[in-house]
């Protein structure tokens, strides 16, 4: 590749999507990790939530989106949805659209196995991603003693598209999802779904009285991101700057006011207008 098209090559977009707004999780810790970087996120907010849904319908959903944002032009694709990267591998659409494609499972599992001590691992995921059995899959290659206890948390993610993130709604169906895993009497949880961060400090206070102080919660987001800047800086795709941030641009499938509403709370100044698109 010419020095040229190489230098326009890093300034493209880093694609991200998810079926909502829970990949926005991913996209503030990537705006973090890599402040030089500009952001094309699309959530499907017409076909939301993912989920719930079988697999073959969520890898049609996958295709649509990933082809809609390589359309656009972007450098890499990071499939911010546990879900997605759980159904579809991202060697299948990495190879079905010629592009880079990163997801959230293997960086999970890293991270849940460097902080596991006792070796007994909690997933909270969609009833999809446990089913798909991803994550044990992920574990048991990075350590042979490790136990994955997992548990579908479905109520969590209509609850954080709501942005009902306190109170006893919420605390309840946390207290019901985690029961399994205090019995399990695991030291870590790996929040598997990326909508499970906006409910962070709920989880979190939830599981340290129910099961210990100790138990480290894991989320994907930070150590995806970190990924993500390894693997661009590895492969001369990192976009050089000054430091000052990037643009984030942000689609959805429908209903853009509300989305703009919350993304406006979760990622601060960087959301200007959101844009309705048809995949
Ligand atoms: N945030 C997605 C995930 O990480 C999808 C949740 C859903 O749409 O059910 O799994």
């Amino acid at each position: 590749m010419s020095g040229s098209s190489s230098s326009a090559r890093r300034d493209l977009p880093l694609g991200v999507f998810d079926s909502g707004l829970g990949g926005l999780t991913v996209v503030r810790a990537l705006r973090e990790a890599l402040p030089n970087e500009s952001i094309v996120y699309l959530g499907d907010t017409a076909r939301v939530p993912y989920g719930t849904k079988g697999a073959a319908t969520v890898v049609r959903y996958a295709l649509s989106c990933a082809r809609h944002l390589v359309d656009r032009g972007v450098k890499a694709l990071v499939v911010a949805c546990n879900t997605v990267s759980a159904t579809v591998a991202p060697e299948r659409l990495r190879i079905e659209l010629d592009i880079p494609v990163l997801g959230v499972v293997d960086p999970g599992a890293r991270a849940a196995v460097a902080a596991t001590r006792t070796g007994r691992i909690g997933i909270l995921a969609t009833a999809g991603t446990i089913a798909s059995g991803a994550y044990p899959r992920a574990i048991a290659q990075l350590s042979t003693r490790a136990e994955v206890v997992g548990q579908a948390a479905p109520l969590l993610v209509p609850l954080a598209e709501e942005g009902w993130t306190t109170g006893e709604v919420p605390r309840l169906a946390v207290r019901r999802y985690i029961e399994p895993l205090a019995l399990a009497q695991v030291d870590v949880i790996v929040l598997g779904c990326t909508h499970y961060p906006i409910l962070r400090e709920l989880i979190e206070g939830e599981v340290h009285r129910r099961i210990g102080p100790d138990v480290a919660i894991v989320d994907s987001a930070r150590a995806t991101a970190h990924e993500v800047k390894t693997f661009l800086e590895t492969r001369d795709l990192a976009r050089h700057g000054s430091g000052e941030m990037r643009s984030v641009h942000l689609l959805v499938t429908d209903v853009p006011g509300a989305f703009r509403e919350t993304a406006s709370r979760f990622l601060g100044d960087a959301v200007s207008e959101v844009e309705q698109v048809d995949l």
